[in-house]
């Protein structure tokens, strides 16, 4: 039998870079209430747990997440999940010692997926660790078999999308959802990797397909230990002027309790309570659902001016100029 990658991987990391460090300070350690200090290199080191890096925001003007690390259980996994790549036709490269030590590993390996999205791989026991005490306002983060979080993701070509995730990396489908939001039919996909119900979620229009999201991911999803940490970082976020993406409220499919708000470099962070685990007893029943609603109840936009709505129909315009990216393109 093809030995799986399910199950074997998760979110490790995430790399920002941002000319706007001061107000990542304020945004994480204030809004996101998270461990924040400084990387050495003028940057930031965000972290939630034991990890001596989480969320890495470097100097520099890209304002996106320009790497996505992705943790394997250990080296005969990366090692297969590089060769999967490579058998698809796609480069992958060793990340330098500097640049590796900037994420936090010893050692890992990057490549280019679908839509040119900065994936990059590591085996578990190259996390740099740390035992020195968080220093945060939320009670705690959930990470472990599920990783950091999850990521989603616009594109307008999500046939390609989702084909690169279950074929490289034997993702599953969890769910797919369609709604209706400002008068244009959208189609999420969610896609499992391991126990937590997404690790990844893919987002398209359906007709004409336009992608209005200039950076590289539409959120970051981080999971808070309780109830009050969402209705706290929610409050702070909202006291302190963030533009909040969608109040909180519920998704159907995984249950997730949550907010949105819009990041110092454009892209949104998710800050969500209890999703759905599907354990080895769910996983053996799993049927992936339909849904129609993103949301059970909640997630209203607040604070969306309309310079921002204009901005945003002018790049979905624009982006049906160009193709995407193919996998491993540079
Ligand atoms: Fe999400």
């Amino acid at each position: 039998m093809t030995p799986s990658l399910f199950g074997r991987m998760r979110l490790g990391y995430v790399l920002v870079e941002s000319q706007r460090l001061d107000a990542w300070h304020r945004f994480a350690a204030e809004g996101l209430r998270l461990h924040v200090e400084p990387a050495g290199d003028g940057g930031l080191v965000l972290r939630v747990d034991d990890r001596a890096r989480r969320i890495v925001v470097r100097p520099g003007p890209a304002e996106d997440v320009v790497a996505i690390g992705w943790q394997l259980d250990d080296a005969a996994t990366l090692d297969l999940a590089l060769q999967r790549l490579r058998g698809a036709g796609i480069d992958v490269e060793r990340i330098g010692d500097a640049d590796a030590a900037q994420r936090g590993i010893a050692a890992g390996w990057r490549c280019r997926g679908p839509k040119g999205t900065p994936i990059e791989l590591f085996a578990q026991d190259q996390a740099l660790l740390t035992d020195a005490p968080l220093a945060m306002r939320a009670s705690g983060f959930l990470t472990g078999a599920g990783g950091l979080g999850h990521m989603a993701i616009t594109t307008r070509e999500p046939e390609a999308m989702e084909r690169f995730w279950r074929e490289a990396f034997d993702a599953r489908v969890s769910d797919r959802i369609e709604d209706r939001l400002s008068g244009v039919t959208m189609d999420f996909t969610f896609l499992r990797l391991n126990e937590r119900h997404h690790s990844v979620a893919i987002a398209c229009t359906r007709g004409l397909r336009i992608n209005p999201m200039r950076t590289s991911i539409h959120h970051l999803n981080l999971q808070v230990a309780s109830f009050d940490d969402v209705v706290n970082g929610y409050r702070q976020c909202r006291a302190l002027g963030y533009p909040i993406a969608s109040a909180i409220g519920q998704h159907p499919n995984d249950k997730e309790l949550s907010f949105y708000v819009q990041s110092p470099s454009d892209f949104e962070i998710e800050l969500g309570w209890n999703p759905l685990v599907v354990d080895d007893a769910a996983e053996r029943t799993w049927t992936p659902g339909a849904y129609r609603g993103i949301s059970l109840w909640g997630h209203f936009p607040e604070n969306q001016t309309l310079g921002l709505k204009a901005g945003q129909f002018a790049r979905g315009l624009l982006s049906l100029t160009r193709r995407e990216a193919r996998a491993g393109g540079r």
